[in-house]
């Protein structure tokens, strides 16, 4: 069996285009904060890649650089100013931060309603509750959009989450889990993985090591997403084998082109929606 590829750039161009026309038939100008700390190489092409997409479809970003050594103190008191500004809809901090800083304690700082990244714990909670006003993880709403465009009946399927992270994994498999999937949660002190992830229909790989999920790992015709975005020194690939799952898999998504464009296009119907709740249209 070949897999079809599940094209996340595609996809994520409707959904720009889509917003894109909405925008501008309301003519309005939601706007977003994105506040970038010191120079990592990878977060600065990410937030470049957010700009311009949030530009293309009509979104004003304003980006906040700061330097590594900020305070903690200092990066509240931009948050909350931030906060405060009726005309910013939505706000980001780019992650992860640097050492010093505690993650936790600051993304706690951003309202709620203006939280697109779905990271404060009043979103975590709502999303758990599948609660209508919850700002679901960019990421993750991408991901089950990706997969809910192949499977329009998720009831009883066995999901495997492989990665725990607070962005990716444990939402994404609460997202399943609420989609009606059997859905087991691995990680790096997993047992016998390979044997775990055999057993699923949808495999979520999300563990950041390059090319880390080869074909004995997938169960014939299961549907592959794969997070992972990993610098080596070949360009730019995923979680998983994909020359050789390809040959297995029902469905598979590309490292670029799949999860990536998705995470975008989700920031930005987040944006939209946190302007539209916040005027109450
Ligand atoms: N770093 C990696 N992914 C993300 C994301 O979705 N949001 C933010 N804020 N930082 C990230």
């Amino acid at each position: 069996m070949t897999a079809t590829i599940l094209n996340g750039k595609k996809l994520a161009q409707a959904i720009r285009e889509k917003l894109k026309l909405e925008i501008s038939k309301q003519n309005i100008t939601p706007q977003l904060a994105v506040v970038i700390i010191g120079n990592d190489a990878a977060s600065s092409i990410y937030v470049h890649s957010k700009e311009k997409a949030c530009l293309e479809v009509g979104i004003k970003a304003t980006t906040y650089h700061l330097e590594t050594t900020i305070t903690t103190q200092d990066l509240i008191n931009l948050i909350t100013k931030l906060n405060n500004d009726t005309n910013v809809n939505g706000i980001l901090v780019q992650l992860p931060l640097p050492a010093h800083l505690n993650t936790q304690e600051i993304l706690s700082q951003i309202d709620p309603q203006k939280d697109v990244d779905g990271f404060t714990a009043l979103n975590v909670g709502l999303t758990l509750q599948k609660h209508p006003q919850a700002f679901i993880p960019c990421t993750p709403k991408g991901i089950l959009r990706l997969i809910k465009e192949v499977h329009s009946d998720l009831n009883g399927l066995n999901a495997v989450v492989v990665g725990r992270s607070q962005i990716v994994g444990i939402p994404t498999a609460h997202l399943l889990l609420n989609s009606n999937c059997t859905v087991t949660i691995a990680h790096s002190k997993t047992k016998d993985l390979a044997n775990i992830c055999q057993k699923a229909d949808i495999l979520i790989a999300s563990v950041g090591k390059a090319n880390f999920f080869s074909k004995e790992y997938i169960k014939e015709g299961a549907t592959v997403i794969d997070v992972g975005i990993n610098r080596t020194e070949n360009g730019i690939t995923g979680d998983v084998k994909y020359e050789e799952v390809i040959e297995k898999a029902g469905y598979i998504t590309p490292v670029p082109g799949g999860v990536g464009p998705m995470t975008i296009a989700m920031l930005l119907e987040n944006t939209y929606e946190a302007y539209l709740k916040q005027k109450q249209l």
